[in-house]
C-alpha cells in the first residue's frame, strides 16, 4: 500500500463509516446539524494506543456523536524525520475503534465512533504540500510567539505544520468539543489559543479539552505510537525520560531553583544512561525545561502552587521520546 493512502485504495472493511474526502464527511456533518447532536472530535495519526482511545472515551461520553479522524500530516515532519516510516497500522487501529464503546447515558444503549476522517493529502492540501518549509505554497497557520519553546526548539515549523492541519480538520469536521492528550501539552496550549485568535466557533477555545497522559502501568512511561520504534532493549530503558522529569520535580519543589533542580535531574539521567549502555542502549537528552503555561516563556523562580509545564525530550536509540508534567496547579489547563 502506498505510503500516502490515495483516495482509491481499498481500505480494510470497517462497520463505522470512513470519510475520505471533505464533502463527504460534510454531508454527514449537516445531518448531525439538523438533528441538533453534539459532535465530538479526536484527531490523530494512526497508530492507536490506549492513549487515543481515553481520548476518544472521553468523546464518546460526552457528545451524542463522535468523528476519530486518522492523518499522518506531512506538513509536521521536517525533510529529516520520520514521515515515511511513522507507524501505520490501519488494521489493527479499525479493530480496536470497532471495540472501543462506552454507555449512553440514560438508556441501554452503548455508543461507539459515529465517524473516521480519513482524508488524502492532496484533499487536505489542494495547493500541494512539501515538508521543505522554503518551498511551500498556499495558507499556513502560525501561532506566533509560542511555536520556538520547549518542542519547538529542537523541532522548527513543528507547531506551524500542526496548526495548520488542526484548522483544516477543525473546518472540515466543525466539532462541538474536541479533545487532545496532555502527552503534546505544547500542541494543547497552542492549539486552545489559535482557537481564540482565530475567534473559531467549532471549536470555541473552552471546548479544546486536554486529557491526561495515559502511561504504561508498569513503569510510566508514556504511550506513543513512536514507541513501536523501540527495540525490547531500548524499551526496558525508555522509562528513564518520565523518571528524571520526577527528579526534577522533587528536586524543584525542595531547591527552589531551576538550574539546581535541572542539573540534578540531569545527573540523574547520566546515572540511567550508565545503565542502559551496558545493555547496549544509547540514552541522550534532549532538552529539559521548565515553562509559563501562559506564556510558554522560561520559569526561573519558584512560586507555591504556580503551574509550571516541566517538559522533556530524550533519544533511546534511534527513537525520540518526550513527556512533560505539570507541576503546582494544573487546573485551568487540563479537563
Ligand atoms: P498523535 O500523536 O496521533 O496523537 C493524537 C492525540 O492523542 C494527541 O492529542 C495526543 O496528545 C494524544 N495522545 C498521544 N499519546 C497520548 C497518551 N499517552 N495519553 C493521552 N493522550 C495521548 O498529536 C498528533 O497525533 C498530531 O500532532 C495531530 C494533533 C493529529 C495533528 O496532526
Amino acid at each position: 500500500m502506498s505510503r500516502l493512502l490515495a483516495a482509491s485504495v481499498t481500505l480494510p472493511t470497517s462497520t463505522i463509516p470512513i470519510f475520505r474526502t471533505v464533502a463527504s464527511l460534510r454531508e454527514w456533518r449537516r445531518k448531525a446539524y439538523l438533528e441538533q447532536k453534539s459532535v465530538g472530535f479526536v484527531a490523530t495519526m494512526g497508530a492507536l494506543h490506549d492513549g487515543h482511545i481515553s481520548l476518544l472515551k472521553h468523546s464518546l461520553s460526552r457528545n451524542d456523536l463522535t468523528v476519530l479522524s486518522i492523518f499522518v500530516n506531512p506538513a509536521q515532519f521536517a525533510p529529516t524525520e520520520d514521515l515515511s516510516t511513522y507507524p501505520r497500522t490501519l488494521e489493527a487501529d479499525l479493530a480496536l475503534l470497532e471495540q472501543t464503546k462506552v454507555p449512553e447515558p440514560s438508556t441501554e444503549s452503548e455508543r461507539i465512533t459515529s465517524a473516521i476522517f480519513m482524508p488524502t493529502v492532496q484533499d487536505m492540501y489542494p495547493s500541494g504540500i512539501t515538508q521543505d518549509v522554503s518551498g511551500q505554497k498556499g495558507t499556513f497557520i502560525e501561532v506566533k510567539g509560542y511555536g520556538h519553546q520547549m518542542e519547538g526548539g529542537s523541532r522548527p515549523g513543528f507547531f506551524r505544520g500542526v496548526a495548520t492541519v488542526v484548522t483544516k480538520l477543525f473546518n472540515a469536521v466543525e466539532p462541538t468539543d474536541t479533545y487532545f492528550g496532555q502527552k503534546d501539552i505544547q500542541q494543547g496550549l497552542l492549539l486552545r489559543r489559535m482557537c481564540r485568535d482565530l475567534l473559531l466557533s467549532h471549536p470555541e477555545p473552552g471546548h479544546l479539552h486536554i486529557m491526561p497522559t495515559v502511561r504504561s502501568p508498569v513503569d510510566g512511561l508514556a504511550l506513543s505510537s513512536r514507541n513501536a520504534y523501540l527495540s525490547p532493549n531500548d524499551r526496558k530503558h525508555a522509562s528513564s525520560l518520565y523518571a528524571t522529569l520526577n527528579v526534577c520535580k522533587d528536586a524543584w519543589r525542595d531547591l527552589r531553583d531551576k538550574n539546581l533542580a535541572i542539573e540534578k535531574a540531569l545527573a540523574y539521567l547520566k546515572e540511567r544512561s550508565s545503565a542502559a549502555e551496558a545493555d547496549g542502549v544509547l540514552i541522550k537528552p534532549d532538552y529539559i525545561h521548565m515553562n509559563d503555561p501562559d506564556t510558554f516563556d522560561d520559569v526561573q523562580t519558584y512560586e507555591e502552587g504556580k503551574a509550571v509545564i516541566l517538559s522533556g525530550a530524550m533519544w533511546v536509540g534511534k527513537t525520540r521520546l518526550i513527556d512533560n508534567i505539570i507541576l503546582g496547579n494544573a487546573e485551568g489547563i487540563l479537563g
